[in-house]
C-alpha cells in the first residue's frame, strides 16, 4: 500500500510517496512563481499549483504500480484566498499568507468591532495574512470580482476540490481564516455577516485525517490511478508538519525554518493567549495548538544568499563562520512586514551594527541569528503563558543546517531534537492519508510507529549567556524603528 503526501508550499509543491510502514519511497517537487505586484503584496496562480501537482505525480509514480496508491492527502500553505465563480473558474490570483495589504480591514475587525469580540468568536484576532480580511479587501477594492464569488477555499483545498469534486477543508487550515469558531469547530455565522459573505460559500469541514471522498473518475484516468483512491482532507502546513515530526498530544513544541518560521505547541485543550499574539488553531490530531508565525525565515537566508551575495553554496558560506555569540551585526528579518509578535505590515528588513570590520560571514551569521531571535519572540510569549519549553523538534529547509540548529539551541536555551525524517508537512500529509484510509487507528499511533529522534543538539551555557545579552539588544531595535518604518512606507 502506498500513500501520497502533498506539501503545497510557497516556492514549490513537494510530493512524498510513503508505504504503509512509514518508509519514504520517493519524493518529487515542482517549483512555481510567486508574484509581488506591489511592495508587501504576495500572489500565486492556483493553475500553477495544479500543474505542479500533476507533473510531479507523473514523476513520482512512473516506476511503481500505480494501483498500489490508496490515498492522497495534503499539507498546505495556510490562509491563502482562492475564489471561484459559479462555473468553478478561478476569479483572480490567490492572495497569500504573507500578503500585507489588509491593514485597514484588520483595523475594522480589531478596532471597530473589537479584538475581544473577534477573539470570542474565532479564538484569534485579525492579522493581515488571514483570509477574512482579504475578503473584506476585495469587497472594498475589487467589488465586481467580489460579487461573482461562489466558492471560497484555501490553497490545498483547491487541489482537493479538483481531485475529488468535494468543496472541503479541514479544521486546522479553517482555523486560520478568521471565519471559523475554533473552539466549536464550525463556521461562525457572525464572522460571515461581518465579512459580507454567505456561509454557503464556505467549504464542508472535516477533521484532517478524514476522507472527503473518492478521486473523480476523470482525474483518476488522467493520473493513471485507481478509481478507489481516497482523498483525505489534510491540514495546514504547520499542523501537517507537526504530524510529520510527532509534535502531538500535550505540550510538545516544534520550530519550522521554512519560508515562514513558526513555533508550534500542541495542546490537549482549547486555550487562548489573552493578547492573541499566538494563534489558537485546531490540530490535525483532533486536538488544538498554539502557533507563532514570523513571515520571512528561511526566505531571509535565501534572499541573502541568492539575491544579495549571489551564491547557491549555502553550506560553503556557513563554513566561513568561525565563532558564535560574538556578532555585533544584527538583522531584523521583516522583509514582508511581521506577524508574531509585532503584527505590523509596515515593518521592514534591517541590518544594524555594521562597521568597517564587518565581514560577509558576519552578515551571513546575522541573518541566521536574526531569524532565531525573532523565533525566540514566540517562545517567550509561550513561556509567559506558563508553557514550559525546554526542547524543540526542528523541520523545514533551514533545519538541514547543523549551524542554524546550534544557533537556535543557544538563542532559545533549548535542546534541539532532530528526527529521522526531514519531510515535515509532506510526510505528515502522507501519514494523514494512511490514517484516513484506515491503516492506522489514529494519527498518534502512526506517528509513534514511524518517527523517532536521531540526534540532539544541547545548548552550551557560555553561548546561552552571550546570546541572552544579544537577544536583549535585538529586542530593542524594532521599537526604535517603528516610526521610521511608517515613514518608509509612506514614501514607497
Ligand atoms: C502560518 C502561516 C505560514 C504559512 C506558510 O500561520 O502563515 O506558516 O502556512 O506556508
Amino acid at each position: 500500500m502506498l500513500f501520497v503526501g502533498v506539501d503545497l508550499g510557497t516556492s514549490s509543491v513537494k510530493l512524498v510517496l510513503m508505504d504503509e510502514n512509514g518508509n519514504i519511497i520517493k519524493i518529487a517537487s515542482r517549483e512555481y512563481p510567486l508574484y509581488f505586484p506591489k511592495t508587501g503584496w504576495s500572489e500565486q496562480n492556483p493553475a500553477d499549483w495544479w500543474n505542479g501537482f500533476v507533473t510531479g505525480m507523473e514523476e513520482l509514480t512512473k516506476d511503481i504500480n500505480k494501483d498500489d496508491i490508496r490515498g492522497i492527502s495534503f499539507g498546505g500553505q495556510m490562509h491563502g484566498l482562492v475564489i471561484l465563480d459559479e462555473d468553478d473558474n478561478v476569479l483572480r490570483p490567490a492572495i497569500l499568507w504573507n500578503d500585507g495589504r489588509t491593514g485597514k480591514e484588520c483595523d475594522y475587525y480589531n478596532k471597530t468591532i473589537g479584538r475581544e469580540k473577534i477573539s470570542e468568536l474565532t479564538g484569534n484576532m485579525a492579522f493581515t495574512g488571514f483570509t477574512a480580511p482579504k475578503l473584506l479587501w476585495l469587497k472594498n477594492n475589487e467589488p465586481e470580482i467580489f460579487g461573482k464569488i461562489s466558492k471560497i477555499m484555501l490553497p490545498k483545498d483547491y487541489l482537493a476540490y479538483r481531485l475529488s469534486g468535494v468543496h472541503c477543508t479541514d479544521v486546522s487550515d479553517a482555523s486560520g481564516m478568521l471565519l471559523f469558531d475554533v473552539k466549536n469547530k464550525c463556521w461562525s455565522e457572525e464572522m460571515c455577516e461581518l465579512t459580507g459573505i454567505k456561509s454557503s460559500m464556505l467549504a464542508k469541514i472535516f477533521e484532517s485525517y478524514e476522507a472527503v471522498g473518492n478521486i473523480l473518475p476523470s482525474v483518476a484516468e488522467e493520473l493513471g490511478l485507481s478509481k478507489d483512491v481516497l482523498i483525505v482532507a489534510g491540514a495546514g502546513d504547520n499542523a501537517a508538519g507537526a504530524v510529520g515530526t510527532g509534535t502531538l498530544g500535550h505540550g510538545m513544541c516544534s520550530v519550522s525554518l521554512g519560508t515562514s518560521g513558526t513555533v508550534f505547541i500542541s495542546t490537549n485543550d482549547y486555550a487562548v493567549d489573552p493578547n492573541n499574539t499566538m494563534h489558537t488553531f485546531a490540530h490535525a490530531d483532533g486536538k488544538y495548538h498554539f502557533l507563532g508565525c514570523m513571515l520571512s525565515a528561511a526566505s531571509s537566508n535565501k534572499w541573502w544568499m541568492d539575491e544579495i551575495i549571489g551564491t547557491k553554496d549555502y553550506a560553503g558560506e556557513q563554513s566561513k563562520i568561525e565563532k558564535l555569540g560574538e556578532n555585533s551585526v544584527y538583522y531584523l528579518p521583516y522583509l514582508m512586514g511581521e506577524r508574531t509578535p509585532h503584527n505590523n505590515a509596515n515593518a521592514r528588513g534591517v541590518f544594524a551594527g555594521l562597521s568597517l570590520n564587518t565581514s560577509r560571514a558576519d552578515m551571513t551569521l546575522a541573518v541566521l541569528e536574526g531569524v532565531s531571535y525573532a523565533l525566540r519572540d514566540s517562545i517567550e510569549i509561550a513561556r509567559s503563558l506558563g508553557i514550559e519549553i525546554s526542547r524543540i523538534r526542528v523541520l523545514g529547509g533551514g533545519a538541514k543546517s547543523p549551524l542554524w540548529c546550534r544557533i537556535l539551541a543557544n538563542v532559545m536555551n533549548v535542546s534541539v531534537d532532530r528526527i529521522n525524517c526531514e519531510e515535515g508537512p509532506g510526510y505528515g500529509a502522507a501519514i494523514l492519508a494512511a490514517v484516513g484510509c484506515g491503516v492506522y487507528e489514529n494519527v498518534q499511533a502512526a506517528a509513534d510507529k514511524f518517527i523517532y529522534v536521531t540526534d540532539t543538539i544541547e545548548p552550551d551555557s557560555v553561548l546561552v549567556e552571550k546570546y541572552e545579552k544579544r537577544y536583549q539588544v535585538f529586542k530593542s531595535i524594532y521599537p526604535a524603528l517603528v516610526p521610521v518604518f511608517d515613514k518608509i512606507v509612506e514614501t514607497e
